[in-house]
């Protein structure tokens, strides 16, 4: 196992009605609230009118309309409120989008040039004004780590970013909050959970307490998960995924480990070039790229995966194995019903070499797992279609 820092300051309040704790959260930072939402499902789900009525003794300001892959002008809008209406504490109510916006806000509210150049230099952020979030999608993790990615159409760019003054001081988790999250993105969100702990559960370095704690995550989301979209308000089914959300992702299932995300870097310009939801690109490549890999040296990883998170007996060939934990995972994410084709999403073969291109270098997919050239790239997209 490799040397490792962890240290996750996040305050979790988890179950129902957790909200009525938000004016102690919020208290010590101060008086001036920036709440920030999406496109305006609080609104019909009445928590927006919840917080609104919570937070009376605060004055409120708002940024709404924060879209799903969150573009740099609405972190352009939030760091104007910010600055104008000397904001001291920013409330992030939704899901990865609009909290990962809320994060890039938050920097942006103590820089004087452009926001992006914080995007493409995230070590250059020296302060940030302090996030709460409540989280209302189980996927991305965002409540509870310092990264998120945003959106440039512009540039056709989707880059990630982080700085540990970002990490979210405090996320409400209700898992009550979940409960009208519509069934293809309960889906996409665990196809996203389960990526981010597989993300790290190949690597070269060998830790056995991450990835024990990794094949733990990975059941949870298997069992939980068909629940949560046959019976949308099932609270049992949508907290063991909000609570798996958070560590899937929160920096403990890759303790002692090292290599560079693979599927993540090849999503990000899936979504950059067609929008598309993040889950859904993650769930299509996730078996491609497993297959892809597949060789002499990764066989005996992938097989303890099938035996581990897969329940699957051990076969006479290690590589018959580990492909019935491929298959497993395929079947698995196909039967969430999500589309697991790019054609199916709309994507054409005609930006893939740009895309892998743009991939390997802002990805670093040189120093993945397996390590990834453009050309690999773009054979796992052809694999996709
Ligand atoms: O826009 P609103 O009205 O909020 O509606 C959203 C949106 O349409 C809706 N939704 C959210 N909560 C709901 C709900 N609908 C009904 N009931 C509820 N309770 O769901 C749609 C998608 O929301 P979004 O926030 O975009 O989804 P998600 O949480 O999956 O976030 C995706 C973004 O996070 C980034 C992704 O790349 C993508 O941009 N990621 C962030 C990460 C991080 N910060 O660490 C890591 C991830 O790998 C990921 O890349
Ligand atoms: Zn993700």
């Amino acid at each position: 196992m490799e040397n490792f820092n962890f240290c996750v300051g996040t305050r979790i309040l988890f179950g129902k009605g957790q909200e009525e704790k938000l004016p102690e959260l919020l208290r010590p930072y101060g008086n001036k609230v920036l709440l920030t939402y999406g496109g305006g499902r609080i609104k019909r789900t009445g928590l927006y009118d919840r917080i609104k009525s919570l937070l009376h003794e605060f004055e409120i300001f708002e940024l709404g309309g924060i879209e799903p892959n969150p573009r740099i002008e609405s972190v352009y809008a939030g760091a104007e409120i910010c600055k104008e209406e000397d904001i001291d504490v920013i409330l992030a109510v939704g899901g990865g989008s609009t909290i990962d916006c809320s994060k890039a806000i938050a920097a942006a509210a103590y820089y004087e040039g452009d926001a992006w150049d914080l995007i493409l230099h995230p070590d250059w952020i020296e302060k940030a004004l302090p996030i709460c979030t409540v989280l209302t999608l189980s996927a991305t993790g965002s409540e509870m780590d310092n990264g998120g990615v945003i959106t440039n159409l512009k540039t056709k760019e989707k880059l990630g970013f982080g700085n540990p003054l970002l990490l979210p001081k405090a996320s409400v988790l209700n898992p009550e909050n979940t409960f009208t999250v519509p069934a293809s993105q309960t889906a996409a969100g665990s196809a996203d959970i389960m990526s981010h702990i597989l993300e790290v559960y190949f690597d070269t370095r060998r830790a056995a307490v991450p990835d024990r704690i990794s094949e733990g995550l990975l059941k949870t989301v298997i069992q939980y998960a068909p629940i949560a979209v046959r019976e949308p308000e099932n609270y049992e089914a949508r907290a063991e995924l909000m609570w798996t959300s958070s560590l899937a992702i929160n920096g403990i299932c890759s303790t002692g480990k090292d290599c560079a995300w693979s599927c993540h870097p090849m999503e990000h310009e899936l979504s950059a070039y067609y929008d598309i939801t993040h889950g859904v690109g993650l769930a299509i490549l996730t078996p491609r790229w497993m297959r892809y890999i597949l060789n002499e040296h990764t066989v005996e990883k992938f097989a303890e995966y099938a035996k581990n998170v897969w329940g699957i007996a051990e076969k006479a060939d290690l590589f018959e194995t580990a492909n019935a934990g491929i298959d497993a995972t395929e079947e698995f994410l196909k039967s969430l019903e999500i589309p697991m084709t790019l054609s199916e999403v709309g994507i054409t073969e005609e930006h893939f070499t740009e895309m892998a291109e743009h991939a390997v270098i802002f990805g670093g997919l040189s120093e993945a797992y397996v390590p990834l050239k453009a050309e690999d790239v773009v054979n796992i997209y052809r694999m996709c279609m």
